[in-house]
C-alpha cells in the first residue's frame, strides 16, 4: 500500500490516478485545507479502481499512527503541506509549523511503524535566484521565503536522516512549474480565490471569471522581458513519481532530483500557446515586477533521466489544451460540497 499525504490535491490526485492504473493501492491522508474529497472521487471515476482516504492533519500524531496501525505501508509520497510564497512571507510561523514539524511527525511515525521509503515533494525554489541556467541538482541552495526555507529544511532533515540510518530509501524532488491537467478533464487544479500562479489565472480570464492578465513586468533581461519559467505537464510530474517510487523499491539510497521538462517558456509564450489551444483571447496588461519573482528559472532534467529513467514526455500545446477542457468542464473548480 502507498501512503499519499495531500493525496486530494492538484499534484496528490493526479499522483493518485498514475499509482492506481499502475496497479497500487492507495491511502491519501489529506486535511483538506486545500482540497475536496470529491477530486478523489473523480480519480476512482478516471481509474475504476477504489482508494482509501481519511482525513488527518499531519500535525494529529494519534491520526497519522492510526494510519499505520491499520494499513501495511510500503512507501509514502510526501505532498502535504502549505505551498502559498506570498501567504508564508505574511504567516511564516504557521508555515514553519506545518511543514516541518508535520513531516517530522510523519518521519517519526514512519520510522516506529519501519517504514523508510519516502518520495517527497520539493521544490525548485529551494535553489532561490539561481546563477545561470540551466539549473542541476549540485546548484547552490538558497530559498528566499519562509515557503521555500520549509521546503530547504525537510531536504536537509532528509539529508541527515538518511546519514543517521543508511535503511532509508529518499527520492527529493523539485518541481518545477506544474501545469496542465489530466486529459480527461475530470481532475484538476482548483484554485480558491484569486490565483497567485500564471495558468490558473489564465484558465480564469479564459472562462470570464476574471477581465485580464496581469503580466508581471515585461523589462526582464529575456526574449520578450517577461519571466520564463521550465513549466511541466502535472501527468508527467505525477509519473516520475512513480518512476522515484520504483528506484525507491531497488533498496536505500538517497537522490534529490529536478522534474521539469529543461525547456524555458515566458509568460507571453504561455498565453500564446492558451489562446492557440482554446481559441479564446486572454486579454493582458503589463504591470510592475511582483517582488521575489526571478527572472529565468528552467531545469537541467537528466539526473532523473540517467538515475530514475523518466522524462517529461508532454509539450506546451498539450499543457494548454487539458488545462482548457479542465476549466471548460470545471468553470468554477470542484463542486463545493
Ligand atoms: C510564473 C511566471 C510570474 C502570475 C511559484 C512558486 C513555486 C512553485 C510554483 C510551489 C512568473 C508570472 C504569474 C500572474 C504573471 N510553487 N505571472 N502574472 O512564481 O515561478 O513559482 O509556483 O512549489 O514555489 O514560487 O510561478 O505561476 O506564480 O509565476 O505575470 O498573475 O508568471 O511573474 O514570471 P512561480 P507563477
Amino acid at each position: 500500500m502507498i501512503l499519499v499525504t495531500g493525496g486530494a490535491g492538484y499534484i496528490g490526485s493526479h499522483i493518485c490516478v498514475e499509482l492506481l492504473e499502475e496497479g497500487h493501492e492507495v491511502v491519501v491522508i489529506d486535511n483538506f485545507s486545500n482540497s475536496r474529497p470529491v477530486s478523489l472521487e473523480r480519480v476512482e471515476g478516471i481509474t475504476g479502481k477504489s482508494l482509501e482516504y481519511f482525513s488527518v492533519d499531519l500535525l494529529d500524531r494519534e491520526g497519522m499512527e492510526s494510519i499505520f496501525e491499520r494499513f501495511d505501508i510500503e512507501a509514502v509520497i510526501h505532498l502535504a503541506g502549505l505551498k502559498a510564497v506570498g501567504e508564508s512571507v505574511e504567516i511564516p510561523l504557521k508555515y514553519y509549523h506545518n511543514n516541518i514539524t508535520g513531516s517530522i511527525i510523519l518521519l517519526e511515525t514512519m520510522k516506529k511503524y519501519n517504514v523508510k521509503k519516502m518520495i517527497f515533494s520539493s521544490s525548485a525554489t529551494v535553489y532561490g535566484t539561481p546563477k545561470t541556467n540551466p539549473i542541476t541538482e549540485d546548484f547552490e541552495l538558497q530559498a528566499t521565503n519562509p515557503y521555500g526555507n520549509s521546503k530547504l529544511m525537510i531536504e536537509d532533515i532528509l539529508r541527515d536522516l538518511y546519514v543517521s540510518d543508511h535503511e532509508w530509501s529518499i527520492s527529493i524532488l523539485r518541481y518545477f512549474n506544474p501545469i496542465g491537467a489530466h486529459p480527461s478533464g475530470r481532475i484538476g487544479e482548483s484554485p480558491s480565490g484569486i490565483p497567485n500562479n500564471l495558468m490558473p489565472y489564465i484558465t480564469q480570464v479564459a472562462v470570464g471569471k476574471l477581465p485580464q492578465l496581469n503580466v508581471f513586468g515585461d523589462d526582464y533581461q529575456t526574449k520578450d522581458g517577461t519571466g520564463v519559467r521550465d513549466y511541466i505537464h502535472v501527468v508527467d510530474l505525477a509519473k516520475g513519481h512513480l518512476s522515484a517510487l520504483y528506484k525507491s523499491m531497488e533498496g536505500p539510497g538517497i537522490g534529490e532530483f529536478n522534474l521539469g521538462t529543461g525547456q524555458g517558456y515566458s509568460v507571453l509564450d504561455l498565453v500564446e500557446a492558451f489562446e492557440k489551444a482554446s481559441g479564446k483571447e486572454v486579454p493582458y496588461e503589463i504591470r510592475d515586477r511582483r517582488p521575489g519573482d526571478i527572472a529565468v528559472c528552467y531545469a537541467d532534467p537528466s539526473k532523473a533521466r540517467n538515475e530514475l529513467g523518466w522524462t517529461a514526455q508532454k509539450g506546451v500545446e498539450d499543457m494548454c489544451e487539458d488545462s482548457w477542457r479542465w476549466i471548460k468542464h470545471n468553470p468554477d473548480g470542484y463542486p463545493s460540497m
